[in-house]
């Protein structure tokens, strides 16, 4: 009958960590519109109305149908007016005026193009911005501006490490990483991590696990593989940051706090004779190879289940993963552990399943955590 809902369709839960969300993505054109604005909002520092819009978006992208008219979305959670009527433009014309004005703005475009530096956030970029500074050669004949280490590296190796990263890449390094991993110690685990794990054809770097089975052993192991790729000349840039782990710490609340694991953000040069699916250089740029970001995180093997549940991302599905364990079950949970308030009791867990399982969620899989 007219005005019912279609029947059997399941409500869609406010938390990304209670939807199964695939890389397909059936309604990109609102996607793309509300990144921007959460974006601007960023820069803005406004914290509020960006979360709303990334929330809005990830609601979206776990649809397995296309919004096609406003009426559809009456069901969904965290879709609030502003976002329903950018919606409701795009449904109509196509575009929105909002989002338009925010990328032919000149504060946006310079933000967005500084921030893309490897070493530079908001911060510096914002500072940059309020000096009148527009474009890299601004900044680089700017001789007051002192850049740091990895603000150098960035603007060096700019051109390849903007570039995304293809699977065939990421697996390509996969195998440089499990060579050292495992001519240091042969009973090592290493996996992949981060987008790559969900499935995602491209990235903007390769993130790996590593740990020993030995508790201890896994910052030593760390600080040897990248001893071993400094003599393989493959190491351009590393920048190392020891443990600062301590177990009998609450989980932290702070989402965007770093974990206190050992850990590497590392630039490595990979040989275009190693990729079997071929280099995207550019033509005329005949030198076969390229420099790639990787990231290694290293945490003590009791935790590992954890840290891969933290580092597999999408930054969504954490986010949503530690608001449902904080608001439903009055649990802590972050990279290290999980933490039950009520029982005043920290949670063990081996497996990403168990973790699900404490929190008393289905489990959902890597490639279903694209939220
Ligand atoms: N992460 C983290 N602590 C950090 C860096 C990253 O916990 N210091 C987590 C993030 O929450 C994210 C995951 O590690 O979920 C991967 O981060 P990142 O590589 O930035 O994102 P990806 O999802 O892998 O996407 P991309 O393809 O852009 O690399
Ligand atoms: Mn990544
Ligand atoms: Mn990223
Ligand atoms: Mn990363």
């Amino acid at each position: 009958p007219e005005g019912s809902p279609p029947t059997a369709v399941a409500t869609v839960s406010q938390y990304a960590c209670q939807r199964r969300t695939t890389i397909e993505n059936n309604n990109k054109i609102f996607t793309d519109a509300f990144e921007v604005l959460a974006e601007s909002y960023e820069f803005n520092e406004n914290e509020g109305p960006c979360l709303a819009f990334r929330r809005a978006a990830s609601v979206l992208k776990s649809l397995p149908w296309a919004v096609e008219c406003l009426g559809a979305t009456e069901d969904l959670p965290c879709l609030g007016d502003h976002t329903k009527a950018v919606m409701e433009e795009i449904l109509l014309y196509g575009r929105s005026l909002q989002v338009e004005s925010i990328l032919s703005n000149e504060r946006y475009q310079t933000l967005k193009l500084f921030t893309s530096v490897f070493g530079v956030g908001p911060k510096t970029a914002e500072k940059w911005y309020r000096r009148g500074l527009r474009s890299f050669s601004d900044i680089l004949a700017e001789p007051s501006i002192q850049l740091n280490r990895m603000q150098q590296t960035g603007f060096l190796h700019y051109g390849d490490i903007s570039r995304a990263v293809s699977k065939a890449e990421a697996r390509a390094l996969g195998n440089i990483i499990d060579e050292a991993v495992h001519a240091i110690t042969p009973d090592a685990i290493l996996a992949l991590t981060g987008g790559f794990r969900r499935g995602k054809e491209f990235g903007h770097d390769v993130d790996f696990i590593v740990t020993a089975l030995e508790l201890g052993k896994e910052e030593s192991l760390l600080l040897d593989i990248i001893d071993r790729l400094k003599h393989h000349g493959i190491l351009l840039y590393c920048d190392y940051q020891a443990s600062t782990f301590d177990i009998s710490k609450l989980p932290s609340h702070r989402f965007e706090a770093m974990d206190h694991f050992a850990k590497c953000f590392l630039i490595l040069r990979l040989e275009g004779s190693q990729v079997d699916g071929g280099l995207n250089i550019a033509e005329g740029d005949s030198r076969g190879w390229r420099g790639v970001r990787v990231d290694l995180v290293s945490p003590p093997v009791d935790r590992y289940a954890y840290a891969l549940l933290g580092w597999t991302g999408s930054r969504q599905f954490e986010r949503d993963l530690r608001r449902f364990a904080r608001s439903e079950k009055r649990m802590l949970l972050d990279n290290h552990a999980l933490y039950d308030k009520r029982k005043k009791e920290f949670l063990a867990a081996t497996t990403e399943k168990d973790i699900f399982a404490h929190l008393g969620l289905e489990y959902i899989e890597p490639w279903q955590r694209n939220a």
